[in-house]
């Protein structure tokens, strides 16, 4: 069940204006009006954090400055500085998050405000979404935080509630907590860990209230990908966080990455294009079925293609079910279309030089840039976060983009990231981040990476800049 009810006399959601670039750099779009407190409302063991870091690795993806604030890193960090001033360990066991453990409870009150209150700093600074990532489980925690949001302009607040009545996820997450060196157990052996753990989530529970407060904005998200309960959620950049946390799930599955077979472009050195698939690009079609078979046996498998021949002619042996997505495309290289990296830089010697300085931001004449490829993929991300296990047959630009997104990888690594062809990449969503595994066949395929040159950027005492011979074409 879902329910949406929306504030009295609220505006039509309005995207953010976009920045025009000067000459062929396009500037990021302008966010600066943007500007949230997402409170996460939820049990320890909850998955908040792993909602938080899901949410903020979308935003940023999409270019938000996004930040979280976590509660209990702030009270380690300060129970340290303590201890190293005056030598007195405070204790963190279940009883300092007892209700009835009094000056705990105003230690830890203390530690959700001050925390709020370096979020509201870093919102005002410039920051877009800060995330305040602590349990806000009780409706006199929740009013102090709306009460403070409200005293500030331009800044809204809106509450993710994480319900979880799965007892494996839970067990899971508890596992998790006490297995991967949380700071909380540090020298602790893992059952006194999970026992102390399982106390605190007992001494929550007695004083948890789920979110009931008609006025406030708020997101409840019950067992990840079941069910979800939207209230008073308004505005471009709370719709979006609500539309894509409705999205997620959190079965297990695997994403696959290929690139499409070695094309006839490619041997030629030529970039774009929708030419047909080498003799090798050939064989590694015909090598592809077995591979995946080997990987993923009997269960369900969608393959999704662009829709230029070389990705669809590469898929052509594979018995799943196809979906061919425009946005899937490669990067648009407008004019350069069709010509070696070494034609452009003779016929465009100055937009050859500018997309090195800055490649992600490059716009090639009547074409595309990196970001503008993210843009369009959006879409394509939404609907990877809903499926299951997914094999994508793409191209270099638009792969490196989707890996960027499952990895966290930083804007200016995107457009170098390398993505070889004759090689599937299976990332595997983990709690935090993905696993990856890649799968290399056996049949030699040009190499299309090119590095970013040494001198880009350095102005006129750098070395002299390499020619196009210098970043395309060795042979494996
Ligand atoms: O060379 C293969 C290719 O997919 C081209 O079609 C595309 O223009 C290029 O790679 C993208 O890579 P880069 O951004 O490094 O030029
Ligand atoms: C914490 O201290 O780990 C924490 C989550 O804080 P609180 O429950 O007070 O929000």
């Amino acid at each position: 069940e879902s329910t949406q009810s929306s504030r009295k006399g609220s505006q039509a959601p309005t995207p953010p204006r976009s920045v025009v670039g000067i000459g062929n750099k396009v500037a990021k779009p302008d966010y600066s009006e943007a500007k949230i407190v997402v409170a996460m409302v939820g049990l320890p063991a909850r998955g908040k954090s792993f909602l938080s870091n899901k949410l903020m690795r979308y935003l940023k993806w999409l270019e938000y400055d996004v930040e979280v604030f976590n509660v209990g890193q702030l009270r380690r960090a300060r129970a340290r500085q303590k201890a190293q001033q005056s030598g007195i360990k405070e204790d963190h066991t279940a009883t300092y998050f007892s209700h009835e453990n009094a000056e705990a409870t105003k230690i830890r009150d203390q530690l959700a405000t001050d925390s709020l209150e370096m979020l509201i700093q870093w919102l005002r600074k410039g920051g877009n979404v800060g995330i305040h990532d602590a349990t806000n489980s009780t409706i006199n925690r929740r009013s102090k935080i709306s009460a403070r949001v409200a005293q500030e302009r331009g800044i809204e607040v809106i509450f993710l509630e994480s319900v979880c009545n799965d007892p494996a996820v839970i067990a899971a997450n508890v596992a998790l907590k006490v297995s991967s060196g949380d700071p909380d157990y540090s020298g602790l052996p893992r059952e006194e860990a999970k026992r102390d753990f399982l106390t605190r989530i007992r001494q929550y529970e007695s004083v948890y209230e789920t979110i009931t407060e008609p006025h406030l904005s708020y997101l409840r998200i019950t067992d990840v990908g079941n069910e979800v309960t939207l209230s008073h959620i308004n505005g471009y950049l709370q719709s979006r966080i609500a539309f894509y946390l409705m999205n997620l799930h959190v079965k297990p599955r695997s994403i696959f990455f290929s690139r499409h077979g070695e094309s006839q472009y490619n041997v030629l050195g030529r970039i774009g294009g929708d030419s047909p698939l080498s003799p090798r690009g050939e064989q590694y079609a015909k090598a592809l079925p077995d591979l995946v078979r080997d990987n993923i046996g009997d269960a369900p498998l969608t393959v999704w293609t662009s829709t230029l021949q070389r990705t669809i002619q590469t898929a052509g042996g594979l018995n799943y079910t196809q979906l061919t997505w425009k946005s899937l495309d490669e990067l648009d290289a407008g004019v350069c279309d069709g010509m070696t990296y070494e034609e452009i830089e003779q016929a465009y010697p100055e937009d050859f030089a500018n997309r090195d300085e800055d490649k992600f931001n490059y716009r090639y004449r009547g074409g595309e840039s990196y970001r503008d490829v993210v843009v369009r993929l959006e879409p394509v991300i939404m609907e990877l976060e809903r499926q299951e296990n997914i094999l994508i047959i793409g191209h270099q630009a638009i792969l490196r983009c989707l890996y960027a997104y499952f990895h966290n990888l930083p804007q200016a690594d995107l457009p170098y990231i390398k993505i070889p062809l004759h090689t599937v990449i299976k990332l595997t969503p983990k709690a935090y981040g993905c696993d990856e595994e890649r799968y290399k066949v056996p049949i030699n395929a040009v190499d299309t990476h090119r590095p970013k040159p040494k001198a880009a950027g350095l102005g006129l005492d750098a070395a002299p800049p390499p020619t196009a011979r210098d970043y395309y074409g060795s042979k494996q």
